[in-house]
Order: structure tokens, then sequence, then C-alpha cells
């Protein structure tokens, strides 16, 4: 059979080989990745609608879900990654793309509130310009993955108030740029700031994603959490979370980005000298973060991690 004008090699569609009559009008594609990833994006589509025999309501609705989502994004509103957030593809692609080998500091998403440069601040600096919520002093040390101090990293961190929103979220009632903060490491890769303990908080959900989590049982909320974008020149940056061990929502984050290795306990600190030496009031909570960077040199981690069944 001559090839058909669109390069599907003339077959006729038919439920049964849907997806090859539609893979093959891809195969004369000139990028191969390109082709490969919607011939695969087709092959795993047909078997979604076939699997679950979509009816014509649902796919209505799923239009029209969509077509809103799409609706609800503006400038400083990003429904579509929300969604992509919540039905935990952004974490995949973030897990598949940042493989760490075990050597160095996992990553997470970066999420939607980085959207505006945090100040250079100097160490020790207080990033809490509010006045709200538990007073904490956070610490750390951004080394290479042999544990060799990287001088002059650059530690950039962001985080939400304690009524649980971004300083973004509420201009004209949060101070601009309360609690974000870009440190430079010392010689010895050591940073410290003043901070307040972070609280969780809800994503957006008052648009469509907030009707499927609503629909689904599930809850909006994120476990509380700081978040931090570390670089130091010749090793790869890392941009991840500093969680809050204990957290209700440890468990179940919305999104999808809690791992095990990012958790930490916050304690009291109770030594009115301490305190006055780090310009907190007593007593004053604790956290300590090291962050492992990889060389940049090093190759990158390809497939899935050893240990997987696949
Ligand atoms: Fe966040």
């Amino acid at each position: 059979m001559p090839d058909a004008p669109n390069g599907a090699g003339g077959e006729l569609f038919t439920e049964e080989r849907s997806a090859e009559v539609v893979a093959a009008s891809f195969a004369r594609t000139p990028d191969p990745r390109l082709r490969r990833v919607l011939t695969s994006m087709v092959e795993h589509l047909h078997a979604f609608v076939k699997d679950v025999e979509l009816t014509e309501e649902e796919w209505g609705a799923a239009i029209a879900f969509l077509t809103r989502t799409g609706q609800t994004s503006d400038d400083v509103r990003q429904e579509v990654i929300l969604l992509s957030d919540v039905l935990g593809v952004s974490m995949l692609v973030e897990t598949i793309n940042h493989r760490t080998g075990g050597t160095s500091t996992e990553s997470t998403v970066l999420g939607p509130f980085h959207m505006v440069e945090s100040p250079p601040r100097e160490l020790g600096a207080d990033i809490a310009l509010d006045g709200k919520g538990e007073p904490c002093l956070v610490t750390g040390r951004v080394t290479g993955p042999d544990g060799e101090p990287l001088a002059g990293a650059l530690v950039d961190v962001w985080q939400a108030n304690d009524d649980g929103f971004y300083d973004v979220q509420q201009p004209g009632v949060q101070p601009e740029r309360n609690l974000r903060g870009l440190f430079t490491a010392d010689a010895d890769g050591r940073f410290w700031f003043r901070s307040i303990v972070p609280r969780h908080y809800p994503i957006p959900d008052d648009g469509p994603v907030g009707e499927l989590l609503a629909a689904t049982a599930r809850h909006p909320n994120r476990p509380a959490h700081v978040h931090f974008l570390v670089t130091a020149p010749g090793h790869r940056p890392v941009t991840t979370h500093l969680f809050v061990a204990g957290d209700p929502y440890i468990d179940s984050d919305a999104v999808f980005g809690v791992k095990e290795s990012l958790i930490r306990e916050f304690p009291v600190v109770d030594d009115p000298a301490r305190a006055a030496e780090v310009g907190l009031p007593n007593p004053f909570r604790t956290v300590h973060f090291d962050v492992a960077l990889l060389r940049a040199d090093r190759p990158v981690v390809h497939g899935a991690p050893v240990g997987r069944a696949s």
C-alpha cells in the first residue's frame, strides 16, 4: 500500500489498532526525540481511554476541566503547573533529571514562589521582617561530594510566613522580600541566618485543581518547609526543601515533594547567653541543614536507580 500523504501508511482507523495508526502518522517526524515522545504519548493515551472505556460525557468533562485550568492561569498564577504538581508529574520529572546516586543532597520541586530575586544578606541576618512566628536559627554547611567545604557557595532561601503565605501572595500586607535571603557561605562553607519555624500551608485551591482535590477527598496542604537553591562554581546546583519533622502533613504533601533525607528536627535551645550571641529571644528553635553538591563534570546518572524493579 502506498504511503498516505500524512505518513500513516494508509491504514484506516480501527478501535483495535487506533494507537498504531495514529503513531504511524508521526513516522516522518524529523526530530527523533519528538517522534519518540509523541509516539509513546499516543500509545499510553489510547491505552488509558480503552482501559477505562471513557464515556463521551467524561471526555467532555475532561476537555472543560483542562480548558478552565488554562484559563485560570495568568502571570502570577500557574494552574497548569499546579495540576502537574498534584498529579506527581512535577516531582517525577524533577527526580528523573536530578538523580544523585546517593552522594549529594536530594532535590525537590522549585515551586511557584521563586518569582523574585532574593536580596543578598549578611550571614546571621534575620529574614523574618514581619515579626511573626517562632524565632529560629538556621545553620548549615555546603560541601562537595567528598565533604570538602565550598567557600563562597550561594545559598538562596525563601519560605512562607507564619500565616502560610509568601510575600508575593500578599503585596502591601507583608514587607517586600519578607522571608527571603541570598547568603554567601564563609571560607569553611558554613552559612547561618535567623528566621522563623515554617508552617504548613495550602496550595491555591479555589480553582479547577482545588475541585479535583475536593472530588478525590484530598487536602491541599504542603508540610512546613524552607526552600533552598544552592550553587557553587564547578558544581551542579541543587533545588530543594528543608522539611520540619513531625509536621501533620509530612506523609501527605499535596505535591509529593517530601523526601526522607530532607526532614530535620527543630530542637528548642534554652540558653540566654547563646540567644544573646545570635540575636534571638530566649528560648529559640534551631535547625542544621548541610548541603552536598555534585561536581559539574560528574557523568549524569542514566536509568532507574539500582534496586528498582525496572
Ligand atoms: Fe513552598
